[in-house]
């Protein structure tokens, strides 16, 4: 490859600058030349393409947010679409694309690939729901930002003695939820991968409060449903309870990445363009137990995430 673009898609998340900095940093060092998309597959079908330098990519390695936006392109899921994408990556002469986002993000860069253009897709979501990757990028800053948030609650509900209901985000994974849960010392963590007893989760925390405990968090992975559906099924229950709702909603997917992102970010980024070099394409880049992994596109997409059990567990027996 000689020429490369690279374009953010879907939902943004923390780190996806860092990414977007380490693609054109090391695009250039290895002699490339580098083109920014703007607003996805969106900008890609308006020729929204620009010529990106070490310089376009300063101080945004601790922003969160994309400079080159982001964007949910239907026209992009057909065909035509599609074709009309790779016609204009092949009219400014780019042949390698990196695509950074989640799995409708992927499944783009799937089918260019078919059309001849090389793909490399990075996880960027903070959902932490794409296969063959432990980590996405932006994952570990939400999970902090709902720690932090549930650090706030315990404060007021421990005063009042009541009961906090969390919802967070992760479309239909539970990570968010499992994580920031088990950092925070939640006492219920609702996902979606896991049944659960209403009547079971309202006993327990009637005997927590009974044994003496001031609050009582519930975190809840929005694939579950909502906060307000839980707090009302607990109030059913047992109304002196008293609980209480916070969605948290888009507050998880800003501000500065955390080190962890950056560097996941940094690595993975590079990764990329470095494979792009040595004649892969249809890959997605991951990192498995601290080793970054290339896997076809095609078995990320059709695969669904593992959940960690374990963490789940650990979680439960610690909450008591
Ligand atoms: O995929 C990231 C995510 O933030 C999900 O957790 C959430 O369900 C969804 O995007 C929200 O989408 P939007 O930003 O379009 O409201």
């Amino acid at each position: 490859v000689k020429k490369i673009a690279i374009l953010t898609s879907g939902g943004d998340s923390q780190g996806m600058n860092a990414a977007v900095r380490a693609v054109v940093r090391s695009g250039l060092y290895h002699g490339l030349e580098v083109y920014g998309i703007q607003r996805g597959y969106h900008g890609l079908l308006n020729d929204d393409i620009f010529s990106m330098d070490l310089r376009s990519v300063g101080d945004i390695i601790q922003r969160g947010g994309t400079i080159l936006q982001s964007a949910r392109c239907k026209e992009f899921m057909t065909p035509e679409g599609q074709q009309k994408g790779a016609e204009i990556l092949r009219k400014h002469g780019i042949d390698g694309l990196v695509v950074i986002g989640g799995d409708g993000s992927y499944q783009g860069a799937n089918k260019l690939s078919k059309l001849g253009i090389n793909t490399m897709a990075l996880p960027g979501t903070i959902d932490n729901d794409i296969a063959f990757t432990d980590y996405t990028i932006g994952f570990d800053t939400a999970v902090s930002i709902v720690v932090d948030a549930v650090n706030k609650l315990r404060d007021t509900m421990s005063s009042h003695e009541r009961s906090s209901i969390v919802e967070v985000m992760g479309r239909h994974c539970g990570d968010i939820a499992l994580h920031a849960g088990l950092a925070s010392g939640a006492e219920t963590i609702l996902v979606p991968e896991m049944p659960h007893d209403m009547d079971e989760i309202t006993e327990r925390m009637k005997q927590n409060f009974a044994h003496g405990k001031r609050h009582s968090i519930v975190l809840v992975a929005e694939g579950v449903g909502s906060g307000e559906e839980v707090a009302k099924a607990l109030t059913d229950r047992c109304p002196t309870l008293e609980p209480r709702v916070t969605v948290l909603g888009h507050i998880q997917r800003g501000g500065t990445p955390t080190p962890a992102d950056r560097n996941l970010a940094s690595r993975l980024g590079d990764f990329a363009v470095r494979m792009l070099i040595a004649g892969e394409s249809d890959k997605a880049c991951g990192i498995i137990k601290g080793e970054l992994v290339l896997t076809d596109i095609d078995k990320v997409v059709n695969t669904k995430k593992e959940f960690n059990r374990e963490l789940y567990e650990l979680a439960s027996r610690l909450s008591q």
